[in-house]
């Protein structure tokens, strides 16, 4: 018998693709994500016939025994969701949270890798959205940053720290709310198992520093996609090329020091067109001190919600 086959028999070392995984009663459709450590699956369940969204660690990552934190991140991120799943009565198109069916052990599989399953949102995150820009994104992107900024209001008021909030981990569907995504980092009150946390474009000052984080770093992070969204580009950026892996320690430095110590630009430099008083904040959500920045994720959702959108530019233009 070829050794492959054997191997893919046994189910361990083969390369790990939908066809050498085994989630119960889910029956993987297509492999939505493939990330450094984990794969995020479209599935369909047996039992609803529903697509769902499966997130499940590659095996060769979690075979990693010095990767033992990292391997408990995932159950850590099942129960955080199970925890903030929406409150009875709340249905689960009208939550801004992703909601978590359950997690489980895989079947089939000699190390047992642990598996998410969690509701299927069909939509496109903010940074595709804004990458490709998006046609429905000017039309809704002052709904986007409320619903986000209620989404970190629900995390915080139940006493959870996100800790990685980036425009890769909001998406957006064709309606509804956004859906926050990606709970692995967050803690309560933000003390974790596992200090390191946040994506370098979007962490606050305290974390780079390695200080203790609190719901005002969320909203360091939640200025840097409200400015995104808004203006299409990052506040802070390096000159160091992303896709250069030798040199992405320096490009994490450099983006640290600039989180630190530089002057973020107004958004305004960047847009003619923003809902007035969203400048000022999106600025006081970007300032270096946590005590300066709004004092809750409700304080910025209410600005938002007493916010106008401006015509966009050619809006203004006489019908010809
Ligand atoms: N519930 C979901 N429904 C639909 N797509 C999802 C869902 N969850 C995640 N995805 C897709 O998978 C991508 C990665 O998911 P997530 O952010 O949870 O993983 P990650 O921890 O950042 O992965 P990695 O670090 O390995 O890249 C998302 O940007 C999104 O495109
Ligand atoms: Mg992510």
């Amino acid at each position: 018998m070829p050794i492959a086959l054997l191997k893919r028999m046994l189910r361990i070392g083969t390369a790990p693709g939908a066809e050498s995984r085994r989630f119960r009663n889910y029956h993987i459709v297509r492999i939505i994500h493939e990330g450094e450590k984990a794969f995020v699956y479209q599935a369909r369940s047996a039992k609803d016939d529903r697509l769902y969204a499966i997130k499940a660690y590659k095996p060769s990552y979690h075979r990693t025994a010095r990767r033992m934190f990292k391997r408990y991140r995932l159950r850590h991120e099942g129960e955080v969701g199970m925890t903030l799943n929406p409150p009875p009565g709340i249905p689960e198109a009208d939550y801004p949270i992703v909601r978590t069916i359950s997690f489980d052990r895989e079947f089939g599989n000699p190390d047992g890798c642990l598996y998410i399953v969690l509701e299927y949102v069909d939509g496109f995150s903010v940074k595709r959205m804004v990458g490709c820009a998006h046609p429905l994104l000017r039309a809704r992107r002052l709904d986007i940053a409320r619903s986000l900024a209620r989404a970190l209001t629900i995390m915080h008021d139940r006493g959870f720290v996100h800790r990685d909030l980036c425009s890769d981990n909001v998406l957006v569907m064709k309606e509804g709310p956004v859906k926050l995504i990606d709970l692995g980092f967050a803690a309560p009150g933000g003390i974790a198992f596992e200090e390191k946390s946040g994506t370098p474009s979007y962490m606050s000052p305290e974390q780079c520093a390695g200080r203790p984080v609190n719901p005002a770093s969320d909203l360091y992070s939640l200025g840097i996609v409200l400015f995104e969204l808004f203006t299409g580009r990052l506040p802070f950026t390096s000159s160091i090329p992303a896709d250069n892996p030798k040199l992405a320690a320096r490009r994490v430095s450099e983006l640290m020091q600039h989180h630190l110590h530089a002057k973020p630009p107004s958004p305004s430099e960047f847009a003619a067109d923003l809902p007035p008083g969203l400048d000022g904040l999106i600025l006081r959500c970007l300032e270096k001190n946590p005590e300066r920045r709004p004092p809750t994720a409700r304080h910025v959702m209410n600005e938002l919600f007493q916010m106008e959108d401006s015509p966009p530019p050619d809006a203004h233009e006489p019908a010809p």
